[in-house]
């Protein structure tokens, strides 16, 4: 399984990567990867034996945004010891702040946006003729996300159906950086996938900002139906969607997990906040009562759903009421997991103009909290796992353990277990031993049929 391509190349052939942010940023390395491998640039682990150096940027929140400086500085000073090397910034900090890139870092050779990703291999070859710095940060409305050259053999693959977004939720950046929404056309996606499965994936993870607006350009196909289109392609075992928006997660959808077997036991459904007042103020169009309802709803179609989600503390004006009502919809819903952020202000977006009622101190004691409350539900969440044999995706060793094999239940949750090397790449049933905060431990079961599950 474990690649290492770079033993037979020089480094004028290897590229590194490093990615910031969310699963849509891992995806464009992933393109920027392949699409590079075409002209014979293999990936490197190390950035100092690379020719090309990609930096990917997040600009969610201020954090990301400033790692993305330092890094610059680090391969600025890698650069100087080989000054062939090609210095490339991507992403949504590129998108934000190219000029801005280009003048504090002389050392940087392109700066590329997010709808100019599919443009690596001309833009490598441009600075290889010796022209530079490049600024490709162009936006179109309709951005086309091409089929790309693939890494073979991967048994869990993300497959992009949409990209950017219209939803204007007042804290977020992404609709300026990322550009407005546009669906790719079910049939590019379903020849995606029967290409994938053909090479030996056997999960698919459906990916857009917002998949539930998914709307085919050109047969009008929704959500709903284009999920069922890609169960129905032989050799998908496993079908999973990321990130849906409360609002538009219509009944379709939700029986969608009655009616479709290989849909996984899992959904991530971003609340942001408990608080109805809060959430009209963050524009998201639904109340703390709707999202409830949304979570009944979805957990009568599928008794066992895990259930994921994103939590801001600490937005303007919200208050200790405010926070005390995300607490209890958190023990009203107990998720089985919880990325939980500071309000952080984003330029362009309409949060930025309010008041930063919350001061640092105080969202970082309601995060505290907020964290600790989700610590125990998730333990509590895992525990009902113990003592089950759950299919497991198999896909590595774990870092802690090389001599333990690890992957991912349907539920979502990292399985470490006893197993074999031979079951990497495999679904395997394990036998759940121990609940731990972040994982089940559990053993291989090789004669146990999953069938049976
Ligand atoms: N401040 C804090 N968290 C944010 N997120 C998005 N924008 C901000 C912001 N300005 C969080 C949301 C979103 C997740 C990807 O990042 O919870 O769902
Ligand atoms: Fe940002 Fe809201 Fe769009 Fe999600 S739905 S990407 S939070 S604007």
């Amino acid at each position: 399984m474990h690649r290492n391509p770079e033993k037979n190349k020089t480094r004028g052939q290897l590229v590194y990567i490093r990615t910031f942010g969310c699963q849509m940023n891992e995806y464009d390395s992933e393109r920027m990867e392949g699409l590079l491998s075409r002209d014979g640039y293999d990936p490197v682990e190390r950035p100092e034996e690379a020719a090309i150096l990609i930096i990917n940027t997040c600009s969610i929140r201020e954090k990301p945004e400033e790692k993305t400086y330092s890094e610059i500085g680090r391969y600025r000073d890698l650069k100087k010891e080989c000054p062939d090397m090609i210095l490339i910034v991507s992403g949504c900090v590129a998108q934000q702040r190219a000029e801005e890139i280009i003048e504090r870092f002389p050392a940087v050779d392109a700066v590329i946006g997010t709808h100019q990703v599919g443009e690596i291999s001309n833009i490598v070859s441009k600075i290889r003729k010796g022209r530079g710095p490049i600024v490709a940060v162009d936006f179109s409305d309709d951005c086309r996300i091409d089929s790309y050259p693939r890494r073979h053999g991967s048994i869990s693959a993300f497959v992009t159906i949409t990209q950017g977004c219209d939803n204007f939720c007042s804290y977020c950046i992404v609709p300026y950086v990322r550009g407005r929404e546009s669906s790719r056309t079910s049939g590019e996606i379903i020849r995606d996938i029967e290409e994938l499965v053909a090479g030996g994936t056997a999960e698919i993870t459906l990916l857009g900002q917002n998949v539930n607006s998914y709307r085919d350009p050109e047969r009008g196909l929704e959500f709903p139906e284009l999920l069922e289109c890609v169960s129905g392609i032989p050799g998908v075992r496993r079908l999973r969607f990321t990130t849906s928006h409360p609002k538009d997660l219509s009944d379709r959808l939700v029986s969608a997990f009655e009616r479709i077997d290989t849909l996984c036991s899992h959904i991530h459904l971003p609340l942001q906040s408990g608080s109805s007042r809060v959430l009209a103020e963050m524009n998201r169009k639904y109340t703390k009562e709707e999202y409830l309802e949304k979570i009944d709803a979805l957990r009568s179609a599928r008794s066992d759903l895990a259930v994921t989600t994103d939590i801001i503390v600490g937005f303007p004006g919200e208050t200790i009421d405010d926070f005390g009502q995300t607490l209890q919809v958190m023990e009203q819903v107990r998720f089985d997991g919880a990325y939980s952020f500071k309000f952080s202000s984003r330029p362009h977006t309409k949060a930025a103009r309010l008041t930063d009622t919350v001061d640092e101190n105080e969202k970082s004691r309601r995060l505290t909290i907020l964290q600790e409350l989700q610590k125990e539900h998730t333990l509590l969440a895992n525990r009902l796992h113990v003592d089950t044999i759950k299919e497991v995706l198999a896909t590595g060793t774990s870092v802690r353990d090389p001599e333990v094999i690890t992957g991912r239940s349907v539920h979502n949750k990292v399985v470490n277990f006893n197993g074999r090397y031979e079951d990497i790449g495999t679904l395997i049933p394990v036998k759940i031993i121990e609940a731990r905060n972040n994982s089940l431990l559990g053993e291989a079961i090789h004669n146990h049929s999953i069938r049976s599950m």
